[in-house]
């Protein structure tokens, strides 16, 4: 598209021209159907509405090196939506519904792609909401799945710049047998309250602890948690953190490395041990944490400067980068080109 300040990109909505959608109803899944419309029409009582009955998924499609469209792992995604919607008892939909609604509405919107070498994507989000009228708490029968893509920069303002870290010991995003490890909405709107005050105090993002103990780091509002140690990749297991498609990913590239991949509870006391730290996601892809602020012990842990990302945080997220715009092989076969 002309005209358009690719490289200048907030990660923000822009309206593109299509999404695809998918109605449950009477019991199966219908046909991919093509929308011009951003507005949706439901029931005032559809379950999603009241009792948050609904769940996301987030993944990006990039402007190849050699002009292919590139969308990272989507069978991944689709499975993980699967889980997302057993848990709060929804319809499942079928794998090849999802990648195929991914692909069409990738492909019906390729103007919205931004060229390659501008840093920005094509962040595509499938949801699915129950839309049947209830109003007892009782799953809906009738549920949409959408989907739509919008062009997107980086998450945090500066792109490939170190971030700093508040812990928040005053709220927890997931209960330990809660939904942490699904990506539903009520897991968000649960995290908006310390993400505002963690904004106010001049922090990018919240670090959890594990609700139950605070002792171990569970992960961030919006992206897992990792560490380096000498040549080891950490990072935390945990039932209340979400599965995170970018940190399989990663454990994948630092294994490729050579370096020995630890996932295991991490105790946050570890953090004194740690030479570099960094989140990563869909969104945030790989972000370096400049310092980590725990105002319980008055502590500052600081990994970086507050402009230069850790090395070995940068060699993966070169090497992550290299393989979603085709600069590198994609030996482990994660991306479908279009
Ligand atoms: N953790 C949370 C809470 C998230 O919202 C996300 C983003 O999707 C992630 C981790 C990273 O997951 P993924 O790499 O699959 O995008
Ligand atoms: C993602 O990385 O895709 C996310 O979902 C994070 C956030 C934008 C909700």
């Amino acid at each position: 598209m002309e005209n358009f300040d690719w490289a200048n990109l907030s990660f923000g909505y822009v309206k593109t021209d299509y999404n695809i959608r998918c109605y449950y109803r009477n019991g199966k899944w219908g046909e991919l159907e093509i929308h011009t419309e951003e507005e949706i029409t439901m029931s005032m009582a559809a379950t999603c509405l009241h009792y948050g009955q609904e769940a996301f998924e987030g993944l990006k499609a990039f402007r190849g090196k050699n002009g292919d469209i590139r969308i990272f792992r989507p069978y991944d995604n689709a499975k993980r939506m699967v889980c997302s919607a057993e848990y709060i008892e929804m319809a499942p939909l079928p794998e090849e519904i999802f990648v195929e609604a991914v692909k069409q509405a990738v492909k019906l919107n390729e103007k919205y792609i931004p060229p390659y070498g501008t840093g920005a994507s094509l962040y595509i989000r499938p949801v699915l909401i129950g839309t049947g009228p209830r109003v007892g708490v009782h799953p809906a029968d009738e549920f949409l799945f959408v989907v739509f893509v919008t062009p997107v920069g980086p998450y945090y303002k500066n792109g490939f710049k170190p971030i700093d870290v508040i812990v928040d010991r005053d709220h927890d995003r997931a209960a330990p047998c809660g939904t942490g490890h699904i990506k539903v909405g009520g897991n968000y709107a649960a995290s908006l309250k310390s993400q505002s005050w963690a904004k106010k105090q001049g922090y990018s993002i919240v670090l959890y602890l594990d609700a139950a103990e605070k002792k171990y780091i569970d992960e961030c509002g919006t992206s897992n948690f990792f560490a380096i140690k000498g040549n080891k990749y950490i990072t935390p297991d945990s039932h209340s953190i979400l599965h995170s498609i970018t940190n399989l990913s990663v454990m994948d590239i630092a294994v490729d490395m050579g370096m020995e991949v630890e996932r295991r509870k991490v105790e946050f006391s570890e953090l004194d041990s740690f030479d570099e730290c960094g989140a990563c996601g869909t969104a945030a892809v790989i972000t370096p944490i400049s310092k980590i602020v725990d105002l319980n012990n008055g502590r500052e842990y600081i990994f970086s400067d507050s402009d230069i990302p850790g090395k070995i945080t940068e060699k993966l997220y070169n090497k992550l980068r290299a393989i979603q715009l085709g600069e590198e092989e994609d030996k482990f076969n994660w991306v479908v080109t279009l």
